[in-house]
C-alpha cells in the first residue's frame, strides 16, 4: 500500500494547442505556450492497495460517472505498467473552482494524477518524465506539470513531446480575469475537437504558422511586452475558433455574449486599459491583464449583461506533492 497526495493548477494557452499528430500518445500538431493559474487548484489522493479490485474514483465528493473512470483507470494503468505492477487504486480529487462552470479541469487533474500515482507507488520522476505522463492523460496537462509561463515542445515521439517552463510565476504580474457565462449549452468536449481540427482547411495554416507565433510570444512574456502579447494572444485565440468553426462538423464554442466581451476588450485597450481576450473550447472569455488593472477588468466584464461571475487567478506554480506515506 502506499498513499500520496498533490496539487496542480489548471492553465490558460496563450498559443493553443489543438490537434494531435498521434492522438493516442497526445502528440501534438503544433506546439503551445501557457500561463498556470495560481488561485486555481486541484487537489489528488490516490491510494494503492494491494487487495482492491478495481479502480474507484471519488470527484468533489461524488462518486465520478462511469466515463471519467474510465479515463483515469486507464492513465492509471500506464503508470502500473511502467512500475511493473498490478494494484488498483482510490482516486479522490476536489477542484476548489465551480464545477460546471466551464473551466477546463483536465489539465490540473492530470497532472496532479500524475504527480500523486507515481509518488503513491514509490517512483521519482523527474520533471520532463512527469510532464510526458501527464500529457497523455490530458495534453494540455503537461503544462500544469512545470511552474509559471510554460512552453510545450511538441516533439514527434513519447519521449521528446514535454513543457518546460520559460519563466517563473513571479517573472510577470499578470492576471486572467474570467468572465463566467450563464450557458446551458454543452460544448463538445476537447477529446472529440482534436479529432476534427484536421476536417478543416485552415489548420494546415495555423499549424504552419505557429513557430512564429510561438516566437513573438516567447519574447513578450520574457520582455513583459504586453502590447504584443495582447495582439498575439487574440490572433492565436481567433485562428483556432478559426478552425473549429470551420471543421466538419462545425464547432462554435462562442456565445453571444463571448463576442460582445471580445469587441469590448479591444475597445478598452484601445482607449488604454491593457487588457487581451483569449477563449478555450468553451464559451467563457480569458481577459489577461497586468495584475494592477484587474479590479477595473472586472468591474467591467461584471457590468456586461450575462456575465455570471468573473473568477480571478495570476500565474501559478508547478505542480506539488503535499503529503506522502509509503
Ligand atoms: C482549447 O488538453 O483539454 O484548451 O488532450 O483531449 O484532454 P485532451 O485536450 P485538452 O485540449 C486543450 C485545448 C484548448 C487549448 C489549450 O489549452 O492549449
Amino acid at each position: 500500500m502506499g498513499q500520496a497526495t498533490a496539487i496542480a493548477h489548471p492553465n490558460i494557452a496563450f498559443i493553443k494547442y489543438w490537434g494531435n499528430r498521434d492522438a493516442v500518445l497526445r502528440i501534438p500538431e503544433n506546439g503551445s505556450i501557457s500561463m498556470n493559474l495560481a488561485e486555481l487548484t486541484v487537489k489528488t489522493t490516490v491510494i494503492f492497495e494491494k487487495h482492491s479490485r478495481e479502480d474507484t474514483l471519488i470527484l468533489n465528493g461524488a462518486l465520478a460517472d462511469e466515463p471519467a473512470l474510465k479515463r483515469v483507470s486507464h492513465f492509471l494503468d500506464r503508470v502500473r505498467e511502467f512500475a511493473g505492477i498490478s494494484w488498483h487504486a482510490h482516486v479522490i480529487s476536489e477542484n476548489n473552482f465551480p464545477t460546471g462552470a466551464g473551466i477546463a479541469s483536465s489539465a490540473a487533474a492530470f497532472a496532479a494524477l500524475a504527480l500523486a500515482a507515481t509518488s503513491a507507488i514509490g517512483l521519482h520522476l523527474s520533471e520532463r518524465d512527469l510532464s510526458r505522463l501527464a500529457r497523455k492523460g490530458s495534453g494540455s496537462a503537461c503544462r500544469s506539470i512545470p511552474g509559471g509561463f510554460v512552453e510545450w515542445i511538441p516533439g514527434e515521439t513519447d519521449e521528446d513531446s514535454y513543457a518546460v517552463s520559460i519563466a517563473p510565476p513571479e517573472h510577470w504580474a499578470l492576471t486572467d480575469c474570467i468572465a463566467i457565462l450563464s450557458t446551458q449549452h454543452k460544448p463538445i468536449g476537447s477529446t472529440q475537437g482534436h479529432a476534427l481540427a484536421s476536417t478543416s482547411p485552415l489548420q494546415p495554416a495555423r499549424v504552419a504558422d505557429t513557430p512564429r507565433r510561438l516566437e513573438i510570444v516567447r519574447r513578450a512574456i520574457l520582455e513583459r511586452d504586453f502590447l504584443s502579447l495582447a495582439e498575439m494572444i487574440e490572433h492565436d485565440s481567433n485562428l483556432m475558433h478559426a478552425v473549429m468553426m470551420t471543421s466538419t462538423p462545425p464547432l462554435f464554442y462562442w456565445e453571444p455574449v463571448s463576442l460582445v466581451i471580445m469587441k469590448s476588450v479591444r475597445e478598452w485597450r484601445e482607449s488604454g486599459l491593457p487588457c487581451a481576450y483569449t477563449l478555450d473550447a468553451g464559451p467563457n472569455v480569458h481577459v489577461i491583464c497586468p495584475s494592477e488593472y484587474a479590479e477595473e477588468v472586472i468591474f467591467r466584464l461584471t457590468s456586461i449583461p450575462g456575465v455570471q461571475t468573473v473568477l480571478k487567478a495570476s500565474a501559478g506554480d508547478s505542480a506539488k506533492l503535499i503529503e506522502q506515506s509509503l
